[in-house]
């Protein structure tokens, strides 16, 4: 299963620091499913026109089923992520952004601030996860049932989870 995560991070891009939560993201999905993942890494500053590009790229091109954001779904000026990920999907699925806010909420007061979105684009499907890895950490386990479901849906194909 072809598999994409795409940091978005001026900072991260600019190597002012490494980027953490794409290999957190890398940790999850692979404790999670039973299946040989073969995965496409990205790192991008926020911006975007590049981030639709290389969405419209990993889809359409690469064929990645699932493409995971990192980052840019807060409030602040460059925060872009899910405004690039609506304008390249052809049906929003808000379920997996709700859920993600709703349970973080109670341990963490500032997930409202997440906008963070998810849908579908072909065969494919996109989610937009918080930026830091603790946030990835706490969010991505609980999205694990309905990304094998929201596949089965789409791509006809349903990843093996780990029991
Ligand atoms: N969700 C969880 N589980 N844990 C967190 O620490 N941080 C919040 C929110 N969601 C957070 C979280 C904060 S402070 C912001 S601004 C938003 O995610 C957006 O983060 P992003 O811009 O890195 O995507």
């Amino acid at each position: 299963m072809k598999v994409a995560r795409v940091k978005l991070s001026d900072r991260a891009a600019a190597g002012v620091y490494p980027d953490a939560s794409g290999p957190e993201i890398e940790r999850i999905v692979e404790q999670a499913f039973a299946e040989p993942l073969e995965w496409t890494r990205v790192l991008l500053p926020d911006n975007q026109p590049k981030l639709e590009q290389e969405l419209r790229r990993l889809v359409d091109e690469e064929k990645c089923l699932l493409v995971l954001t990192a980052g840019g779904t807060g409030p602040s000026a460059r925060d872009f992520t899910p405004e690039a990920t609506r304008a390249v999907l052809e049906k929003e699925l808000p379920g997996f952004g709700e859920i993600m806010r709703l349970t973080s909420y109670a341990a963490v007061k500032t997930a409202i601030l997440s906008r963070a979105t998810a849908g579908i684009r072909g065969r494919s499907l996109i989610i937009n996860l918080p930026g830091r890895p603790t946030a990835v950490a706490e969010c991505l386990p609980l999205l694990v049932p309905a990304i094998a479901e929201a596949l089965d849906h789409i791509a006809g194909f349903r990843p093996k989870l780990r029991t």
